[in-house]
């Protein structure tokens, strides 16, 4: 059957009809379209389109994480073998130092009205600026429990772009996501504004969360930095300089986000947290000025190096999938964290501890040397080692001069010799 034949009206299908056709046209064996099977779930089904199965990630938790003198514990959910571990090294280096400061949080969601063909910009200004109170009840009723709830649209923010005006609404969604009562609030003004003339080109919800931005900050004892080779001085001053680096370079600066990323996007998907949206967010604020740059930075201020992270951090723990999974009600209960403030100065201190993990291991052996230990695990599994014989394989792969998957193949066959000779 072609591609276009099978896949007419998939999505109508039951996941078992769809998993059936999957397994004849790509030649799935019993196991695999047994395993197919076993990771599958009703919730799945009920979230998404075209659904065969689950496809689960490890989780593990960050412990003792500092927060404005409360002790946390993270559940995190990631698949590179590192991130847990630095994330872990790197918050209690900052709890030994007194923890993360975290400010508290504006927050409002961005929804945007966009305008075209505007014939009298200035006019269309003043239009706008006259009916805002029209607009913003508009919206309101659009959703209308927001409000009742104490927040909803609050304000209206008007801002010419190019040949386009933006119409942006800024609207407290309280404990939520709350993406889809900004769009339903942004699709009710645009409709009124469609209605008295206006070409409308676009509503929808701005992942640049400006009116959403954390920060959090720590100050790092030179104690803390401080390896048997290097004095933390030494370090601090190291770890300053690869914070300078990514401001002026962007190659430097992505990389450097992506270390604080590794923690945040982990915790944003333990959190049932729409991680894409803050990776979005995220990139933009870096390139805020037109260039970009590292999103933290740190600096040697007296007799401790000083960090300090901002970005746009619109969380939620209430909405979207958050109720729906049953792990991730349960990574709240392990967090005890209750309110949304709460979750986006966590996860952004997070975000820090992954930061000054990476670049202090950057900044004195390497990241490889810790990489690799973790790294050989994963390798140990892909060329088929089972659980008794991991440590020993890891073990060995530390030894060798280079390291690949021929080389952990090969080890692992003599491994396997050798103990059939015992
Ligand atoms: C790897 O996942 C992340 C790092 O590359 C971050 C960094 O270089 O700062 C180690």
């Amino acid at each position: 059957m072609s591609n276009e034949q099978w896949s007419h009206g998939f999505y109508k299908l039951t996941p078992a009809q769809r998993r059936q056709i999957l397994g004849e046209q790509y030649h799935l064996n019993i196991a695999d379209q047994e395993l197919l099977e076993k990771n599958s779930s009703a919730l799945g089904n009920d979230l998404v389109e075209n659904y065969i199965t689950d496809y689960s990630l490890p989780e593990g938790v960050v412990t003792g994480l500092l927060v404005n003198g409360k002790t946390y514990t993270l559940p995190m959910v990631v698949e590179e073998p590192s991130v847990i571990a630095a994330a872990n090294n790197g918050a209690q280096r900052v709890a030994r130092s007194g923890g993360f400061i975290a400010d508290h949080q504006p927050r409002a969601l961005v929804g945007q009205v966009v305008l075209d063909q505007i014939k009298d910009p200035q006019r269309t200004i003043e239009w706008l600026k006259d009916h805002q109170n029209d607009l913003l009840k508009i919206a309101n009723d659009a959703h209308p429990s927001m409000q009742k709830r104490g927040g909803g649209a609050k304000q209206l923010r008007i801002r010419q772009v190019g040949r386009f005006i933006s119409v942006d609404l800024l609207i407290d969604v309280c404990q939520a996501m709350g993406a889809n009562t900004v769009n339903t609030m942004a699709e009710a003004v645009a409709h009124y504004l469609s209605e008295n003339g206006n070409n409308v080109v676009t509503a929808i919800l701005s992942n640049y969360a400006t009116e959403s931005l954390q920060t959090v900050s720590c100050q790092v004892n030179f104690a803390q930095l401080a390896t048997k080779q290097m004095s933390g001085e030494v370090v601090a001053q190291r770890i300053a300089d690869l914070s300078e680096l990514a401001q002026v370079d962007p190659y430097r600066a992505a990389t450097h986000n992506k270390g604080i990323m590794n923690g945040i996007d982990a915790a944003l998907i333990a959190s049932g947290n729409d991680w894409r949206a803050i990776e979005s967010g995220a990139n933009a604020y870096a390139s805020r000025d037109g260039q970009y740059r590292g999103l933290s930075t740190w600096q040697i201020v007296d007799d401790h190096l000083e960090g300090q992270l901002t970005l746009p951090m619109p969380v939620g723990v209430v909405g979207g999938s958050i109720g729906l999974k049953k792990l991730t009600k349960l990574n709240y209960q392990l967090s005890s964290i209750k309110t949304a403030q709460e979750l986006a100065a966590v996860i952004t201190s997070l975000g820090l501890a992954q930061n000054l993990a990476a670049i202090r291991a950057l900044a004195t052996t390497g990241i490889q040397a810790g990489h690799m230990k973790l790294q050989y695990r994963s390798l140990a599994i892909s060329v088929g080692a089972q659980q008794n014989e991991i440590d020993q394989l890891v073990k060995k792969l530390g030894q060798q001069q280079h390291v690949d998957q021929n080389v952990a193949k090969e080890i692992l066959a003599t491994m396997r010799k050798e103990s059939t000779n015992e």
